[in-house]
């Protein structure tokens, strides 16, 4: 099955620099049918018949987003676009901010339309800073092409956190505070920035909205599975030979794009969604990509024959323990619980005991953490548990084995 680009259609044809390029290859043609044509019930009717979800990981209808936040009567109200991108082996927002960032704020331009938005900021990862004048480049020759008259658009350097990514810790950082996340409800459309109907979006989201009021909410709910609409941009690394972004219609096969579009050879296991993603067996790669299966933020990280999988979900417990921001119980004590019996596992001195305090622990902060990273934290940890069991039962044989020798001498 070959790519199907409709997000990064222009993606290597427009010039990033100069929006003469992007207007010759049909730019913003999109919102100036959205501004002329459409009202602003209109345009958030046909996102929502289109089906679009969020691509940033959660998978929420985008149209119902926009109808909370377009609804409510306050005069003050946001647009954001979520270009933290901090997940591991995520790296398509970044790939499409630096090809076509007119692209993005055209989907902003259109956005900003439904919402009813007054300021729209673009959240951009503090990593990306060498995209910063670029941006800024863009948005300043939108503003001068007369695009940008309803809606202020900023662009915000982020904390260079991962929870910053996390829409209530996001908002929290652009509001100057800790980047913590905030209890659940009110949700950002009701309540969100400055306690301000805010909606939003990752920036593979946003890029969909000039397509669909181009070519109609029909044209794309017409691709995909049942529940997963349109196409889904990868980011594909590790153990194959053309690693790289790949863009797929929802429903392809994991094969298809690990074997044929990346060229992997010998896949031991397939990590997807970055560091809280599900691990998988290469004995299971015909599974489909989508909501109804697995997705999250398009990360998919390929292991051969040569991996540890201890150690890659130990990495992962690493990094989640380091970024985890500390405000709920289960999630920092919990981190710090998982590191620890890793590190006995690494080190060759657990027990049997530590796999079922794992497995008490990972139903716990996925029951009770405020929010996604403590909630997903133990994905990789009960998948891997799951499917390399014998594993994790040669490591421990072996831990008990040499304390037992350690003993009697
Ligand atoms: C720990 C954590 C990190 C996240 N990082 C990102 C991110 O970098 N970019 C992103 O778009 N969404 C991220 N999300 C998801 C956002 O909270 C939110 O669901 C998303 O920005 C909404 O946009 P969408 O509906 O267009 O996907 C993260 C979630 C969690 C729990």
């Amino acid at each position: 099955m070959p790519e199907k680009r409709i997000v990064l259609s222009k993606c290597g044809i427009v010039d990033p620099g100069d929006i003469s390029s992007y207007l010759r290859q049909g730019g913003f043609k999109a919102f100036l049918k959205a501004r002329d044509e459409l009202t602003q019930e209109g345009i958030v009717d046909e996102i929502k018949r289109s089906g679009l979800t969020g691509r940033g990981g959660a998978g929420f209808s985008c149209g119902l987003k926009w109808e909370l936040a377009g609804k409510s009567r306050s005069k003050e109200k946001y647009l954001i676009c979520n270009a933290d991108e901090g997940e591991v082996g995520t790296f398509k927002d970044r790939y499409i901010l630096m090809h076509d960032p007119f692209g993005l704020i055209e989907g902003m331009c259109i956005a900003g339309l439904a919402v009813g938005a007054g300021v729209g900021y673009i959240y951009l990862r503090a990593e990306y800073h060498s995209l910063l004048e670029l941006l800024s480049n863009a948005i300043e020759q939108v503003r001068r092409k007369g695009y940008l008259k309803h809606m202020d658009l900023r662009v915000f350097e982020g904390a260079g956190a991962y929870i910053c990514g996390e829409e209530s810790a996001l908002m929290n950082s652009l509001e100057g505070l800790r980047g913590e996340s905030r209890y659940k409800p009110p949700f950002p459309p009701t309540q969100g920035l400055w306690e301000k109907p805010t909606v939003i979006n990752n920036v593979e989201t946003l890029m969909n909205i000039p397509h669909i009021i181009t070519n109609g909410a029909d044209w794309f709910s017409a691709m995909g599975s049942p529940r997963s609409k349109g196409t889904k941009v990868f980011c594909v690394s590790g153990d194959v030979a053309r690693p790289g972004v790949y863009e797929l219609l929802m429903g392809s096969s994991m094969r298809e794009l690990v074997m044929d579009l990346a060229g992997a050879q010998d896949v031991k296991a397939v990590q997807i969604g970055g560091a809280t993603g599900s691990i998988l067996p290469g004995g299971r790669l015909d599974i489909s990509l989508s909501h109804e299966t697995y997705l999250g933020s398009g990360a998919v990280v390929v292991f051969n024959g040569s991996r540890d999988i201890i150690d890659i979900v130990y990495k992962d417990m690493l990094f989640l323990h380091e970024e985890s921001c500390g405000k709920c119980t289960p999630c920092r004590d919990g981190m710090e619980a998982m590191v620890e019996i890793y590190g006995r596992l690494i080190n060759g001195q657990a027990d049997p005991e530590d796999i079922r305090i794992l497995e008490d622990l990972a139903q716990t902060m996925s029951l009770a953490s405020l929010c996604g990273l403590g909630q997903a934290a133990p994905v990789p940890v009960l998948d891997s548990l799951k499917y390399f069991h014998d594993e994790y039962d040669a490591i421990i044989r072996q831990s008990v084995y040499v304390r037992g020798r350690a003993s009697v001498l």
